[in-house]
């Protein structure tokens, strides 16, 4: 077994599971953004993987930015803060953006994200995210688009890391608890 399978407990969502419904997320986001010329901003790092094979499903003219932001350092809990580390490219005043997220868990980040772009005024802003744990919510956050409903376990793999490791991992899978074991004995 590879050292960064030996830290999965378990297996939560296959690799074909994850890209049949990335599949069905293209074909539903290509139909409802028909003609609008979206722009897809993908919030780094977690995003990337999902970004890059959603817009491989996407029939429909569109562009893609990025953003980095962060909010965890290397911790499971969020703390509240939110600091912008890359700033998109483009302006997005008029535009169509779809925000590509890979979980929203306390959903701190995202309103913060959200607040910050809709002050740029773009014509509509919606999220598209892969993980959703609702069980975590503090913040109230419209989805328009979700890949999958999670419970309420750490989980890495298809770009979600744990202190920058497994974002490589095909599937979703939930961390050994062990392996932030020392993390939680520090707090
Ligand atoms: P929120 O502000 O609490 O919604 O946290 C959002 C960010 O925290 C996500 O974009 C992830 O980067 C990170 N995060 C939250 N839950 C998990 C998880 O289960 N695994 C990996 N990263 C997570
Ligand atoms: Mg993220």
């Amino acid at each position: 077994m590879s050292p960064l399978m030996q830290d999965v407990a378990r297996v939560l969502i296959s690799e074909e599971e994850l890209q049949r419904r990335v599949a069905e997320l293209g074909r539903e986001i290509s139909e409802d953004y028909e003609g609008l010329d979206p722009l897809l901003v993908c919030v780094l790092k977690g995003g990337y993987m999902f970004l890059a094979d959603l817009t491989r499903h996407l029939t429909i003219r569109h562009a893609i930015d990025f953003m980095a932001v962060s909010s965890y350092g290397d911790a499971t809990e969020t703390s509240g803060v939110v600091r912008i580390l890359k700033d998109l490219d483009s302006d997005i005043s008029g535009r169509h953006v779809l925000l590509v997220e890979d979980i929203i868990d306390t959903g701190h980040t995202l309103a913060y994200l959200m607040d910050n772009l809709r002050v740029r005024q773009p014509a509509s802003l919606n999220v598209v995210s892969l993980l959703n744990k609702p069980s975590r919510r503090e913040v109230d956050i419209e989805i328009a688009y979700q890949g999958f409903v999670i419970p309420n376990e750490f989980v890495v793999g298809y770009g979600l890391d744990y202190a920058e490791n497994y974002r490589n991992l095909r599937f979703v899978g939930v961390l050994k608890p062990e392996i932030y074991a020392a993390e939680l004995e520090r707090e």
